[in-house]
């Protein structure tokens, strides 16, 4: 049972621009096509738990790109979009009883995604591993990957792969 950050941000830790964009991230040349270990990374994962904000950007992209349940954390949002039945639901309520449940359904391993949903989960020491990439780039504004925690909170590097000698990928394993 593993919850997992999975994410690309500046290197001054922002994840989208002020608007949301994430432009910067589809400017960077990528000749061979790699998809960086995503589709890999989501073999390993039942579930993905993602905040609204994150969900309203991924539905302007045109097509479902998700192949795992999603999960829209929102205490706003009243329905999804009808296409969406059976891929998408809405779930809001305290974090530990949302992960128990989504463990008794069957979901163990969770893909969580949106920058304040991470920072929630992290408040309450609910982050398992970590896998971001660093970008190249310095937004200086935007959506912030972190925020501030009442505690400190240790990780182990397990690895780092460097694509096209430009993005650095390192993941973290959260150590007691
Ligand atoms: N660089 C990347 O790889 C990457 C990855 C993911 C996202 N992004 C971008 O980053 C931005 C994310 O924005 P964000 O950080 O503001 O949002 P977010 O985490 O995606 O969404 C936050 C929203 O989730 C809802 N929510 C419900 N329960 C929550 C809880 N316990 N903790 C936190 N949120 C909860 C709230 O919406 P309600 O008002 O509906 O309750 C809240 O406003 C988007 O522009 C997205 O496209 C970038």
């Amino acid at each position: 049972m593993t919850n997992y950050v999975y994410i690309a941000t500046s290197l001054d830790g922002f994840i989208a621009t002020s608007n949301g964009g994430l432009d910067w991230l589809e400017e960077i040349p990528n000749p061979e096509q790699s998809d960086y270990g995503y589709a890999e990374f989501i073999k390993s994962i039942d579930a993905i738990v993602m905040g609204r904000n994150t969900f309203d950007k991924v539905i302007t992209f045109g097509q479902w790109v998700y192949s795992k349940p999603v999960f829209v954390l929102s205490n706003s949002l009243t329905k999804l979009p009808e296409q969406l039945l059976g891929k998408a639901e809405i779930i809001r309520g305290d974090l530990k009883e949302i992960i128990a449940q989504l463990h008794q359904k069957g979901y163990q391993n969770l893909y969580i995604d949106g920058g304040r949903v991470i920072q929630s989960f992290l408040q309450e020491d609910l982050i398992d591993e970590m896998i971001i990439t660093l970008i190249p780039i310095l937004l200086g504004k935007g959506f912030p990957l972190f925020g501030e925690l009442e505690q400190q909170l240790r990780f182990r590097h397990k690895a780092t792969e460097i694509y096209n000698n430009n993005l650095v990928k390192n993941h973290y394993i959260r150590e007691q």
